[in-house]
């Protein structure tokens, strides 16, 4: 595998944009006619879009046959998108390799855990490790960028297509081979990989390299190292193929910056995308609304993460829906106000580009119901209207390009090891989640009106006030020091049940739970006390526990016990616990699953003495999410209504996006609405004291 390769340059901020937020889609010209194109054309032009995915899915049309080209129709493309002022990201069109590759070369298919082979007929048909579709993909796109490299309307390369999101777990005896060269390169002998995999254990000991397997289907509970291992190889092998086709675009082209689309969000959560990140120029993600209650939340946290993940820097939005999804067992449109709302919100976690999958509604193939900007309806429609009021507000806040997210003085942390192994089969309950937990923390903070970035645990602490690391259940001595140090110097952490359990091999801490954590909580836990369906804890505070609670046996002299169990096995016992250091700061252990809103008063007690659980005037009691971007000389405010209820808003800055204010400086923000503010650099954000008034019944659109 590729190791050491240069860190890419970041495109400088604002670049991209050139001045402008970017608006666009994923295009799809060739699966309509050419009378088709002209009114894409004059459909793009008057919704505003200045940026186009080109060719995602084209390699069976771009080389019909083995080393035969077509590229009249793209080059048609490209030239009519460049004279109607329209860029292009051009794919490399690699996704989904043609029939004919497959017919010839069958061994470049995938398999699961089970030995199935994936055949063709749907996309990603291929091996991450299968040196055979490297060779061709790589020809492909050393076609592309020798014709397209100099073309007047290419601004970045879009490499592949959401990289894994189908074909990531390939179980095939080409993944095995590349499995244990990945494992001798971290491993460097069979005794350090036996001891890491704990193959004392059902006599699971390797005498030979080739002895190594996958983790594929087996009579039972396979071994955890192991498919830690297969997970980090798997997230490692798919991004070769990232550096494989970056490297032939940076040879050819080495002025255009290449991406390649991330899924932060839900849909796979194999990827370790932090690990991703120093390998492209600019950071891109997907994401799809998840319908209902929690659904606006969800997306401020994915792209809060994503933002991160971009190191602060503007990141595209490369994917999301106009409307509703094909996928899931139930596929709502969006709901008035969503579609601005969600476009603004990434905005305001740092997208410099909103984009969708895809401009015009497919008529055939199996995401022919999957919405876009232009639905089969046509034009005359709620999507389409709402798509045009989406450019023009999206031109009014072009002086947000290039302007970064302000960091917050709280943090989530978000560890994709973490989320993997607290999800492994074989452990107390399945009914708790990693990511639920992570969530609920976030929405109890955006409910308090704290605004808090999602950040890699990976990352600096530097600059943060708490930590708030719900379920940090694989925690290393370096991360353990990490944290440590931040406590000891007056920083304050809340963490909570099963976390610090295991070391980077899913082996256990010894010594009590939370394991690594222990001496930074000051607490033991001897047994974790899982919940059945039916159950419920109580807490004296009146917290609810479900799913999880354990049985807390020894806390330390620094220790005060916040709250207890209340009946049931664990009657008295410590529930939630603080310890305090002498230099101020805190360690708040909570150990069972107490939601969203135990959560609240966790961190409502922990408000009274730290400023920056402070609430946000501006955030309205929580009703309304404040997210911040700052340029050189202004710091931008974004104010997004959570609630399905109008929220009224005094402020003093201008509104420059989204609703405006009237004359008095109110803002009435409909529900699901945003407003954008634009206020001086060295000023806090502009507010009055009494910013929140009573809302008004009927909630009116400004
Ligand atoms: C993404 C993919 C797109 C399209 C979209 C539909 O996963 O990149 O090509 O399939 O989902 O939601």
């Amino acid at each position: 595998m590729t190791t050491n390769l240069e860190r890419p340059r970041w495109v400088a901020d604002g670049a991209l944009g050139a001045g402008r937020l970017r608006f666009g889609a994923d295009y799809n010209p060739e699966q309509w006619p050419r009378e088709v194109w002209a009114e894409d054309m004059r459909l793009m032009r008057e919704a505003g879009v200045n940026i186009v995915s080109l060719g995602i899915f084209s390699w069976a049309l771009l080389e019909p046959r083995p080393g035969e080209w077509d590229f009249g129709w793209l080059d048609e493309v490209m030239d009519l998108l460049h004279e109607n002022g329209i860029d292009v990201d051009l794919a490399t069109a690699t996704a989904s390799p043609p029939p004919w590759l497959t017919r010839r070369h069958p061994e470049v298919l995938p398999q699961t855990a089970d030995g199935t082979v994936l055949w063709p007929g749907a996309r990603q048909h291929w091996r991450p490790t299968s040196p055979v579709f490297r060779r061709y993909s790589l020809r492909l796109v050393r076609a592309l960028a020798e014709r397209y490299g100099d073309h007047p309307a290419l601004v970045a390369w879009h490499v592949s297509n959401e990289l894994g999101c189908h074909n990531i777990y390939d179980y095939s005896d080409d993944a095995a081979a590349a499995f244990r060269v990945w494992l001798q390169e971290r491993y460097g002998s069979l005794d350090a990989l036996n001891a890491a995999w704990g193959t004392a254990f059902w006599s699971q000991h390797y005498e030979e390299w080739d002895e190594i397997l996958p983790p594929r289907v087996a009579p039972t509970q396979r071994n955890p190292g192991q498919q830690l291992d297969f997970e980090r190889f798997s997230s490692d092998a798919v991004r070769e193929q990232l550096r494989a086709e970056g490297a032939v675009l940076r040879e050819i082209t080495p002025d255009i910056p290449y991406t390649t689309n991330f899924m932060v969000a839900q849909n796979v959560r194999d990827i370790d995308y932090v690990s991703w990140a120093p390998d492209v120029d600019f950071v891109s993600n997907d994401h799809y609304l998840r319908p209902g209650e929690l659904g606006r939340d969800d997306l401020s946290f994915w792209a809060n993460l994503t933002g991160n993940i971009a190191e602060g820097r503007p990141w595209f939005l490369m994917e999301h829906a106009a409307s509703a999804v094909n996928w899931r067992d139930v596929n709502p449109p969006k709901r008035e106000g969503e579609l601005v709302r969600d476009a603004l919100t990434h905005v305001g976690h740092g997208a410099d580009a909103v984009c969708y999958f895809q401009w015009r509604q497919s008529r055939a193939g199996g995401e022919r119901y999957h919405s876009g900007m232009l639905p089969h309806a046509g034009s005359d429609s709620r999507v389409f209207r709402d798509v045009v009021r989406l450019g023009s507000e999206l031109s009014a806040i072009s002086a947000v390009t290039g302007s970064r997210r302000e960091p917050a003085r709280v943090a989530v942390l978000f560890d994709y090891t973490s989320w993997w192994v607290s999800g492994r089969d074989s452990h107390p309950t399945e009914s708790v989640s990693y990511d639920a937990e992570a969530l609920a923390w976030y929405r109890a903070l955006l409910d308090l009106g704290v605004r808090a970035d999602v950040r890699p645990a990976s990352a600096e602490f530097d600059g943060y006030e708490v930590l708030v690391a719900p379920m940090l259940h694989v925690v290393t001595r370096e991360l353990r020091a990490r944290l440590e140090a931040f406590v000891e110097a007056g920083g304050h952490l809340v963490t909570t049940y099963f976390s610090g359990t295991v070391d980077e091999h899913d082996r256990v801490w010894l010594g009590g739970y939370p394991g690594a954590l222990r001496d930074l909580v000051g607490v033991t836990v001897e047994e974790f006390v899982p919940l059945l369906a039916d159950e419920r804890a109580g807490l004296a505070s009146g917290a609810i526990a479900e799913h999880w609670t354990e049985r807390i046996t020894h806390t330390g002299a620094d220790v005060e016990v916040l709250d207890t169990y209340l009946g049931g096995d664990l009657d008295g016992a410590p529930a939630v616990t603080r310890r305090r250091t002498r230099a101020g700061g805190t360690a708040t252990y909570v150990s069972a699953d107490i939601g969203r809103a135990g959560a609240h008063g966790v961190l409502r007690a922990l408000a009274v003495e730290v400023d920056a659980l402070a609430a946000d005037p501006l955030a309205a009691d929580g009703r309304v999410e404040v997210i911040v971007r700052t340029a050189d000389d202004a710091r931008f405010v974004f104010l997004a209504n959570r609630t399905d209820e109008s929220v009224l808003l005094d402020v003093d800055g201008e509104t420059v996006g989204g609703v405006r204010a009237d004359d008095t400086g109110a803002v009435s923000l409909p529900p699901r609405a945003v407003a954008v503010l634009r206020a001086a650099r060295e000023s806090a954000p502009a507010r009055r004291d009494d910013v929140v008034r009573e809302s008004p019944r009927q909630p009116e659109r400004v």
